[in-house]
């Protein structure tokens, strides 16, 4: 009887443990079905870490972590960019339910947002990375200023103002957005921008303090984007101040081409922080196209250097991480190869990130989408490298002509790749659909923050662009 106890306990630990929780648990299902089933998870885990118990309304939380680490903090960048999926999913939602849950929470992130352009802190201005969940600032030593952070805030709120503007919202935006006084939300981020860009400010991994590749893309987005939206709103003056700026942002830019190595390099003229990225290659050269890029224009995913720095990027965290080399498909990737952060303390290894790997998922389907709208795909010595590895041909043709066959094939063979990363993210995540900050580099286990609202964010947006 005790043994048959003994038993039916076994397998019912078994049963639950969190080795069947982990990960692998979703490798018998197809990709589509993973997605049908992990879609509504990430959006209530991440809508849980806006205005969450213990916070003020509108704020978003890095993580529920408290300590070990503590992401107790609503971070200007990590809100800006979950935002960014709630408006998207806002303008395309056919229930009025949920539609008006979304539109609330934008509403309360405004308030909060308007609270923390407000807050006197030790950036002495817009560029502070990171607030208190009441809203107060927070006066700990961190990396300052960050100036991705008013950019990605603006490109999220004027692409709101685009669509109530569309649904015939103008009054909604004049009031809440964007209007003549300098003291409006958007205004005020684009003033900010449009001044300080050419100060060097800490990167998206609050680690370096320089000119950066992903911060200037955020930015250049903001005042294009911002121009357009002044226009619109009969601000001229304004309008062409912040396409000046994006004009003069466009050389500075390009100066990111490291003609020897062949990549973009992320960090220019560095003043302050880590001085050991000796390889200069980092992730966030590729996010800086996702979150900056005005599709079809200047140096999109289309770009044979954004291309080159692309496949670098992939190679170097392939060959880095062993469970890229497990057998399952798709490259897990870092934030940059050098990476000493293991999502609880920078003495340890760097590991693969959910945000980043959902990230090249997207970024696949976006090059996809952009190359449909163009007429040829020339091959350069700069792109010939990314565009044999997807064809396997070592010899590609000077050209593919839109309407061929192989046109036809590596657009299909792209789409396929993207599919691919987030293949790698459903292998990882564990058995509830929970996504942390990290993957463990060896075992392939979750690691660091719990529940990052990011991870969630970038998943989502990566499944909406396929
Ligand atoms: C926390 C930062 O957010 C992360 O980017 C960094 O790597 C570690 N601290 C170590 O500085
Ligand atoms: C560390 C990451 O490096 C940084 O990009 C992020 O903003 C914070 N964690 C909070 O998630």
């Amino acid at each position: 009887m005790r043994q048959i106890q003994h038993l039916v306990s076994f397998v019912f630990g078994l049963l639950f443990s969190s080795t069947l929780l982990a990960q692998g648990t979703f490798s018998v299902i197809s990709l589509e079905e993973w997605i049908a089933y992990e879609e509504p998870i990430a959006i209530k885990n991440l809508l849980r870490n806006i205005s969450a118990s213990g916070t003020a309304k509108g704020s978003v939380l890095a993580s529920p972590s408290k300590s070990n680490p503590d992401y107790f903090y609503h971070w200007v960048r990590d809100a800006g960019l979950v935002m960014e999926e709630i408006v998207a999913r806002y303008q395309t939602s056919f229930s009025a339910p949920t539609k008006s849950q979304y539109l609330e929470v934008l509403l309360d992130y405004i308030e909060f947002s308007k609270l923390n352009q407000s807050t006197p802190n030790l950036s002495g201005g817009l560029g502070e990375p990171k607030f208190n969940v009441d809203g107060s600032a927070f006066n700990g030593s961190w990396g300052r200023p960050q100036d991705d952070g008013p950019a990605i805030r603006a490109n999220t709120l004027i692409r709101l103002a685009n669509v109530w503007l569309a649904e015939g919202k103008e009054d909604w935006v004049r009031q809440y957005l964007y209007n003549f006084s300098n003291s409006s939300l958007v205004k005020q981020d684009l003033e900010y921008v449009s001044k300080n860009w050419r100060n060097t400010s800490f990167e998206l991994w609050e680690e370096l303090k320089g000119h950066h590749f992903h911060t200037r893309r955020v930015q250049y987005r903001a005042l294009r984007e911002g121009a357009e939206l002044a226009n619109r709103l009969g601000d001229p003056k304004a309008a062409q101040w912040y396409w000046m700026q994006a004009m003069d942002m466009e050389p500075e830019i390009d100066r990111h081409w490291n003609a020897s190595k062949k990549i973009l390099v992320s960090t220019l003229d560095r003043e302050d922080g880590l001085d050991y990225k000796w390889s200069e290659l980092d992730a966030s050269v590729a996010l800086g196209v996702l979150h900056g890029c005005i599709e079809n224009d200047f140096m999109s995913f289309s770009n044979d250097k954004v291309l080159a720095t692309v496949k670098a990027i992939e190679d170097a965290f392939y060959r880095l991480y062993p469970i890229n080399r497990n057998g399952q498909p798709g490259i897990a990737i870092g934030r940059y190869p050098e990476d000493r952060y293991n999502g609880y303390s920078s003495g340890g290894e760097g590991n693969p990130w959910f945000l980043t790997t959902a990230g090249f998922g997207e970024f696949y389907y976006r090059l996809a989408k952009e190359l449909e709208s163009k007429s040829e795909i020339r091959i350069t010595s700069l792109n010939r490298g990314f565009y044999s590895g997807l064809t396997h041909k070592r010899e590609p043709p000077a050209s593919y002509k839109k309407g061929s066959e192989d046109y036809l094939r590596i657009i299909k063979a792209l789409r396929n790749k993207g599919d691919q990363f987030l293949i790698r993210v459903k292998y990882h995540v564990d058995g509830t659909g929970a996504m942390s900050e990290q993957i463990n580099r060896e075992s392939g286990y979750m690691q660091g923050a719990r529940d990052l609202t990011w991870s969630y964010a970038a998943l989502l947006s990566a499944i909406r662009h396929r």
